[in-house]
């Protein structure tokens, strides 16, 4: 398992590092972490060590006997540092040269990839000057995780807030995943990409409607993985209970199969990729009464008519597009998946059972434009995204080298 080297400087949010760090271990990676003097004074040390099962490093002249240079083996031993919370002034510390603790100190000297989770007053936050050595420390390759906007310390509603912690953890995870992939940071660059996700909802009188059970994470997932590959990534998102995925180009949510089909119809043309992972209802209630319907004698027929089937539409206008489908069976998987390739004129289909649709993970199987196919066995929704996108770009890469 990897070994995160958490650096905790002293903000407020100091105590929520607590929360990352158990995160971190029952995920079964080993930590360590290293304080500044200030966090000890908002945070104790010896939380930190007994949630991360390891001495805690802030002073750089300890007293306990040591025969290894620490700031050099602490960078040695980690795959990644995390500074969470990352104050205004430790980011002005990095950026500018200064090292002067044993945090400053293992981060300058290290060559691991290193992020900082921002979190600080509203006014600090936007400063110029932090703004300025952002943008300096992310020209040398460090990546910042960007506050949220809440309730801060000092009773300000604003922008600075740290991630929420789970988040964090995400983003690393996310980060072990995508480097793995070779030439990770410029497989989908330049590439425009849009994702539909989500289920829509078809309303049959102003209290009532219909819907399915998809999740849109494997959607989400898509998105936030195509963003990660360096893409401009649109997200056409039915209703979900899910968090926005960061850095779109374009987040558009929708209610009805309709309005899908009216925004994605507007995004196509400008679109390399159109990855339909959305869960489009195939009908919707042919007429929607404006009051609500009443409780009668006898049943109620509600008559349901056929949505304009997205996908199918896209596949008869596309041009320099890349089509990938999805097919969420709960029978017949492979056949049905094919036929849908071949009539929605695809490059690419997801094949996956319908029985995972809201569930964190999936297994799948990817078949491609000349019908051969490739299996993936039961992961992360997370994982399974970089998988797909990966076969995506290597398939475009392919027909542009057959092109040439
Ligand atoms: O034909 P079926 O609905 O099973 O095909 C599934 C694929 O078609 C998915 O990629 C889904 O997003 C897309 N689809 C669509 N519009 C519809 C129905 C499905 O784009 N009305």
């Amino acid at each position: 398992m990897k070994n995160i080297l958490i650096g905790v400087s002293g903000g407020i949010a100091a105590y929520k590092s607590a929360n990352i760090i158990s995160m971190l271990k029952k995920k079964g990676y080993n930590v360590k972490v290293i304080m500044t003097k200030n966090a000890t004074n908002i945070i104790s040390p010896l939380t930190l060590e007994t949630l991360s099962r390891n001495r805690v490093y802030v002073d750089m002249w300890d007293e306990k006997p040591h025969y290894e240079v620490e700031h050099i083996s602490l960078s040695d031993w980690a795959d990644l540092v995390l500074i969470a919370p990352a104050t205004y002034n430790i980011v002005g510390k990095i950026a500018n040269g200064i090292a002067d603790d044993m945090l400053t100190t293992v981060i300058s000297a290290t060559e691991k990839p290193t992020f900082f989770a921002l979190a600080m007053n509203v006014k600090m936050y936007e400063n110029p000057i932090l703004k300025e050595n952002i943008e300096k420390l992310k020209k040398y390759g460090y990546k910042f995780i960007e506050a949220d906007e809440g309730l801060l310390a000092c009773n300000y509603v604003a922008k600075g807030r740290l991630k929420d912690e789970k988040e964090i953890v995400d983003e690393i995870e996310r980060f072990f995943l995508y480097s793995e992939i070779e030439n990770y940071s410029n497989l989908l660059s330049g590439k425009k990409v849009l994702v539909s996700s989500g289920r829509t909802r078809e309303d049959i009188d102003p209290v009532r409607y219909v819907t399915n059970n998809s999740s849109g994470k494997m959607g989400y997932s898509l998105a936030q993985a195509a963003v990660d590959l360096g893409a401009d990534v649109t997200l056409v998102s039915g209703p979900t209970e899910l968090k926005e995925p960061s850095s779109l180009k374009k987040f558009i949510r929708v209610n009805s199969a309709e309005q899908m089909y009216q925004e994605i119809n507007r995004e196509f043309k400008d679109t390399d990729i159109f990855i339909s992972c959305a869960a489009v209802a195939d009908y919707k209630p042919k007429e929607y009464h404006n009051e609500k319907i009443k409780k009668a004698e006898g049943n109620l027929i509600i008559e349901f008519v056929r949505n304009k089937d997205i996908l199918f539409e896209m596949g008869q206008i596309k041009e320099k597009q890349f089509l990938v489908g999805f097919a969420a069976e709960t029978n017949d998987i492979k056949e049905n998946a094919l036929k849908k390739l071949r009539k929605k004129n695809l490059d690419m289909i997801v094949a996956n059972s319908a029985f995972n649709m809201s569930s964190n993970e999936n297994a799948i199987e990817i078949i491609k434009k000349d019908e051969t196919s490739q299996e993936f066995s039961q992961k992360s929704k997370q994982e399974l995204a970089y998988e797909i996108l990966k076969v995506v770009a290597n398939e475009i890469n392919n027909k542009n080298k057959n092109n040439k």
